[in-house]
């Protein structure tokens, strides 16, 4: 098999992002959780959404795998915070570093997407989650917030979808210039 995209959502964003890069790549789509061949695959694409730095299902689906050699493998977050802003993009890297038991630099590639929120749709553990993170970041000096902190201040209680295509063209670049696609 060429390849094979992972995904792990919970309101859609990361499911969408995985279904547009499939129609762009061929790969078939699976959702996280399902028995997934994945030492069958050329590549392996994991699509996840992140909650609290996690990204939902990434640990269980290589818990008890290890890439092989020669093997690609792609991890791809989805979150609310601007992946334009290098502080966001260290803290996801470290986050998704500490989930991988196989990571090693430059071994894994890392990509970072923008989801959406939509505090009507949230489950109540979830709105609850928010709601305990609005009221600490409120309780902190305006100045010593960051720009992610401020970010989720502004969106809390909001209906938001940053969901881009055209932020999928650098993975399907890279997925394009390793692989006889
Ligand atoms: C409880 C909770 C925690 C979240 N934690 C993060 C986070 O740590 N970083 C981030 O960028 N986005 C975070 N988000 C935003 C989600 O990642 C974002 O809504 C994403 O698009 C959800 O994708 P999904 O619909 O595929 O689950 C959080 C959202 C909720 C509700």
């Amino acid at each position: 098999m060429e390849g094979i995209i992972i995904y792990g959502s919970r309101y859609g964003h990361a499911s969408a992002y995985a279904r547009m890069l499939s129609a762009q790549v061929g790969f078939p789509v699976v959702r996280c959780g399902k028995s997934v061949p994945l030492a069958d695959a050329a590549t392996v694409v994991y699509i996840g959404s992140l909650y609290a730095g996690g990204v939902v299902g990434l640990v269980r689906t290589f818990r008890r795998y290890t890439p092989r050699p020669g093997q690609r493998v792609f991890v791809v977050t989805v979150g609310i915070s601007d992946p334009a802003d290098e502080t966001n993009v260290a803290n996801i890297c470290s986050s998704v570093r500490r989930q991988l038991p196989f990571w090693q630099d430059g071994k894994v590639r890392l990509f970072h997407l923008r989801g959406g929120i939509d505090y009507g749709r949230l489950s109540f553990i979830h709105k609850t989650m928010m709601w305990m993170l609005y009221r600490s970041l409120r309780k902190k000096e305006a100045g010593s917030l960051s720009q992610e902190d401020r970010l989720f201040m502004e969106l809390y209680g909001c209906n938001v979808d940053f969901t881009d295509h055209a932020a999928l063209a650098p993975l399907v670049c890279e997925l394009w210039a390793g692989s006889a696609l």
